[in-house]
């Protein structure tokens, strides 16, 4: 049973459980939040959105044999997790050119990247979550060097098999956001979400914008872009 709140994050509540202390409840909100929560809204059924979309991930990736926190969805808005530790590191892939990289570095959106770039980022609102390296992460976190070798193979794997998941929906991949946490015996597990709040999702056909874009360049519904989301995975990992 849903116990009490533990955590509330810019997009998630995290509760804990009465009956086991290793199992939390998390609560996806309304809430959008962009550019380090600078740009703020709110999206009536978002949260359900942001849960089914996850969860349907969660479980097309344990087909996939990648681990990960996720245990069940509970109803429209809530998910039963592993209680993990997380590691405050965003592991951000990219396979296409979009968003921070292209002002940082000037390169032009929709570049291409073979092998496709990991990026490491300090998770740390009043610093804006800054970009680091391997030594910086030993530093400023618990990682290790053999731990953190394998969270870049588990994301290397991870977005190969999304991007053939999100291939089979229609979407382009352009690149995504994974945490990972540990479980109280230190397996290092892929944790938090995987949404369109957390990917860029291009459509293959017209080249449009499905992911958190519309809401952050402000070209679009969200909400009817996340329903399409959803509906494409539904019809799609049902088969896989
Ligand atoms: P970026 O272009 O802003 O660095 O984002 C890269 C990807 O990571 C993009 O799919 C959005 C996702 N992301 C998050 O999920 N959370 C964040 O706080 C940030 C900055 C990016
Ligand atoms: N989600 C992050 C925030 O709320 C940043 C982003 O995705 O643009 O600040």
């Amino acid at each position: 049973m849903k116990g009490s709140l533990l955590y509330e994050g810019k997009a998630k509540r995290v509760y804990v459980t009465t009956d086991d202390q290793e199992r939390l409840v998390l609560s996806y909100k309304d809430d959008a939040t962009a550019f380090n929560g600078k740009k703020k809204s709110e999206f009536a059924g978002k949260g359900r959105l942001n849960n089914l979309i996850t969860s349907k991930v969660f479980q097309y990736l344990h087909k996939q044999g990648i681990p990960t926190h996720f245990i069940e969805a509970l109803n429209d808005t809530e998910q039963l997790v592993k209680r993990t530790t997380i590691i405050p590191l965003e592991v951000v892939v990219r396979n296409k050119a979009a968003g921070s990289i292209t002002k940082r570095l000037g390169i032009e959106e929709k570049t291409r990247f073979h092998p496709p770039i990991i990026e490491l980022f300090y998770k740390k609102d009043e610093l804006n979550d800054p970009l680091i390296n391997d030594v910086h992460a030993y530093h400023l976190t618990d990682v290790k060097e053999q731990e953190l070798t394998f969270i870049k193979e588990q994301a290397m794997i991870i977005n190969e098999q999304l991007i053939a998941l999100f291939q089979s929906a229609g979407l382009e991949l352009a690149d995504f956001k994974l945490e990972f946490g540990r479980l109280p015996d230190g397996t290092i597990v892929l944790s938090d979400e995987v949404s369109p709040d957390t990917c860029r999702l291009w459509d293959i056909k017209t080249g449009q914008k499905m992911d958190k874009d519309v809401f952050r360049e402000e070209i679009g519904s969200l909400i009817e872009v996340y329903e399409n989301i959803l509906q494409r995975l539904e019809e799609n990992v049902c088969a896989k």
